[in-house]
């Protein structure tokens, strides 16, 4: 006899469809993009919104709190700002601070926003992210205009699904799947970064290209150098295709929200949220990234997945858009002796609920996944970055006088 005495099979899927748009200028009234995203549903209708603006921004453009207030007044039409641009605070701390993601949820309902009103966030990826999940909670989910202003969130945080906070002294220990309304990604907003921020998002690009992209990967190769010395044109290329990259992934890799075991796009992370970590985030994700990108680029030489050529073309590529392949902390041990980046993985396994499954380059611009590491060979990896390293810091260092002759 069964013990199903009555069972209905619900199915229905759901399109999802958002815009992402570049452009200069997002907040000039003479830019409509903006005006036009709010007006799509209901043209003739205007519509309650919020902003909230990364500190950081804020801060490196005076006066853009009030432009967005003229921007409103300008398509008064359409928009009707609900409250001065409301300033948070930018960077990791806002995802941490359960007070405040309180007081942005309280906010966006005090102001009698409805499922119809819009929620515009302008920040790194740590606002958006802070941000957008308060909007996908409140009444079950707001329509959430993204305006990335870093080049990590115009092509990769911003760009996506997901939203998250830290609890527990965890990172994205929470947070929601919900697809945004629109992402607006203003390049000009890149100019003021600080060089750490404008550098680091680039480990984003190597990351997919090394993986999907043998032909962006070869540009990125030959453009590395125009990074650091922050060529716009160069950056804006990077960034533009890089989102394009992730975008793919997410609309046709065929897990957009992730149920399955493979993180195929999640190269280099297991060690770079590792050393994020032990490093209190001293080192940010960007770097930490590319140095995650060197490590296992060793691991898939070793595995026999890259050639010798392959690898130092990656290995040298990062070293000169001036991102950084050594840490320290890559050789600190625990008390049992085994190196702590090694607990990695163990919370990457966990992450991805039990089962280990890690992406390697097949070659240049192909990925195949592993069930397991080797961490005896993951040691000597870091035995060859450690010593590369140490041949780049020599002979960097001036020769003594008495030899200079
Ligand atoms: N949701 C996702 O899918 C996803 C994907 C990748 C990363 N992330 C998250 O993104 C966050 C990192 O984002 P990020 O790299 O943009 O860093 P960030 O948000 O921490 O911003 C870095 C710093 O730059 C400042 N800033 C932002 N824009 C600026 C500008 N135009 N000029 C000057 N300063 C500016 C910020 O105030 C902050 O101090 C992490 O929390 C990470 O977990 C999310
Ligand atoms: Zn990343």
């Amino acid at each position: 006899m069964s013990s199903r005495i009555q069972e209905f099979r619900q199915q229905f899927t759901v399109p999802f469809a958002y815009p992402v748009v570049f452009t200069r200028g997002v907040f000039d009234a003479a830019n409509v993009v903006l005006r036009d995203e709010i007006a799509r549903p209901e043209p003739a209708r205007r519509h309650r919104v919020a902003v909230f603006l990364d500190s950081g921004v804020a801060e490196a453009w005076p006066g853009l709190a009030a432009r967005i207030e003229a921007y409103a007044a300008a398509h008064a039409g359409s928009v009707a700002l609900v409250h001065p641009p409301r300033v948070v605070p930018g960077g990791e701390a806002i995802k941490a601070d359960l007070g405040g993601i309180r007081d942005v949820m309280h906010e966006i309902a005090r102001w009698g926003l409805c499922r119809h009103s819009y929620v515009v966030a302008v920040g790194g990826g740590a606002v958006l992210d802070a941000v957008g999940f308060c909007a996908s909670l409140v009444h079950r989910g707001l329509r959430m205009i993204r305006v990335p202003t870093t080049v990590l969130a115009q092509n990769d945080a911003g760009v996506g699904v997901k939203t998250g906070i830290d609890t527990d002294g965890g990172k994205n220990t929470a947070g929601t799947f919900a697809p945004p309304f629109a992402v607006l990604n203003d390049l000009d907003f890149l100019a003021t970064l600080s060089d750490l921020d404008w550098i680091g998002g680039a480990a984003e690009a190597f990351k997919v290209a090394i993986l999907k992209d043998r032909a962006f990967f070869h540009w990125l190769r030959a453009n590395a150098a125009a990074i650091p010395a922050r060529d716009p044109g160069v950056m804006e290329r990077l960034v533009v295709e890089c989102a394009r990259l992730h975008l793919d992934h997410i609309r046709t890799g065929g897990d957009p929200f992730e149920s399955g075991a493979a993180r195929p796009l999640d190269f280099g992370h297991w060690a770079a949220h590792q050393l994020e970590v032990m490093t209190g985030y001293r080192v940010r994700h960007g770097q930490a990234v590319a140095a995650g990108i060197a490590l296992d680029s060793c691991y898939a030489r070793a595995l026999g997945w890259l050639d010798a050529a392959e690898l130092e073309s990656i290995l040298a590529a990062l070293e000169s858009a001036g991102l950084p392949l050594w840490y320290p902390e890559f050789d600190l041990r625990g008390g049992d002796g085994s190196l702590v980046l090694l607990d990695g993985l163990r919370k990457f396994r966990e992450h991805l609920g039990g089962e280990l499954c890690v992406a390697f380059p097949d070659g240049i611009g192909s990925r195949r996944e592993v069930g397991a590491i080797d961490t005896a060979l993951v040691e000597t990896c870091l035995g060859l970055l450690r010593g590369r390293h140490a041949a780049r810091a020599a002979s960097a260092r001036p020769e003594p006088t008495s030899r200079r002759r």
